[in-house]
């Protein structure tokens, strides 16, 4: 049975895939709200070019005959579309629950235009409720996770960041590095935490989008409703 959510996601995809014009370079992102967009893209026909956001989006973009090239052959890009764990004030975003985050922001960053598009159970007015993630390398990561914890006291927040596990074993982002998740709870000043965070060594990057969203398409009962920063 498709849930209410399921069809909120599929609404905000198809919203955000009227956004394309033909002859874009446009960001294809990952998750269950990003699919609903590559496939509402694919069924247009428009003649653009998509670059991905992981290897999972990839295969999906071109299984329905996407043409695809890679970040560095596309330079900047027109739009990046893509989906969202929590949508808080300003736009500012968690995202990485699909452990994509990394090549996610390489490609939000070189996108002239960023739009979010997600259910509206997913705004939210502080972030922190759902866990942020935090991409590692694996080389020496319990002693990145001590200085991840460090970095969460300084600013204030109590939780212990977990590795990320599936079926027992540690969850490997498309890159090879590991996924930590913090449960914060309350994250009452985003851009310190993420300035602390990228600070350490070990850390790649964060689930932190601060300043990158310029419009989201969020989903609800009454249909799509577009926010701005
Ligand atoms: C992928 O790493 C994430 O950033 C996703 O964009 C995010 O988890 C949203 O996923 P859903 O659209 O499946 O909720």
């Amino acid at each position: 049975m498709t849930s209410s959510a399921d069809l909120q996601k599929r609404a905000a995809g198809e919203a955000a895939a009227q956004l394309v014009k033909p002859g874009m370079t446009v960001g294809l992102g990952t998750g269950s709200t990003a699919a609903w967009f590559v496939k509402a893209l694919a069924a247009r026909g428009l003649d653009i070019r998509g670059v991905s956001t992981s290897q999972a989006t990839e295969d999906l973009a071109l299984s329905l005959g996407i043409p695809m090239v890679s970040l560095n052959e596309a330079g900047t890009l027109d739009l990046t579309v893509d989906g969202a764990d929590e949508i808080g004030p300003g736009l500012s975003l968690i995202k990485g629950g699909g452990a994509a985050l990394l090549r996610e922001k390489l490609v939000w960053e070189a996108s002239r235009r960023c739009v979010v598009i997600a259910d509206h159970a997913k705004v939210v007015p502080t972030l922190g409720a759902f866990s942020l993630p935090i991409e590692v390398v694996a080389f020496g990561h319990l002693t990145t996770a001590r200085r991840i914890a460090d970095a969460l006291v300084d600013c204030d927040i109590t939780a212990i960041s977990h590795l990320r596990e599936r079926d027992g074993k540690p969850v490997l982002t498309d890159g090879g590095n590991l996924i930590y998740d913090a449960p914060c709870g309350v994250i009452a000043d985003p851009s310190a935490l993420a300035d602390a965070l990228k600070s350490i060594t070990g850390v790649v990057d964060h689930g932190l989008f601060l300043d990158l969203a310029d419009e989201a398409l969020v989903a609800g009962p009454d249909g799509v409703q577009r926010l701005t920063r």
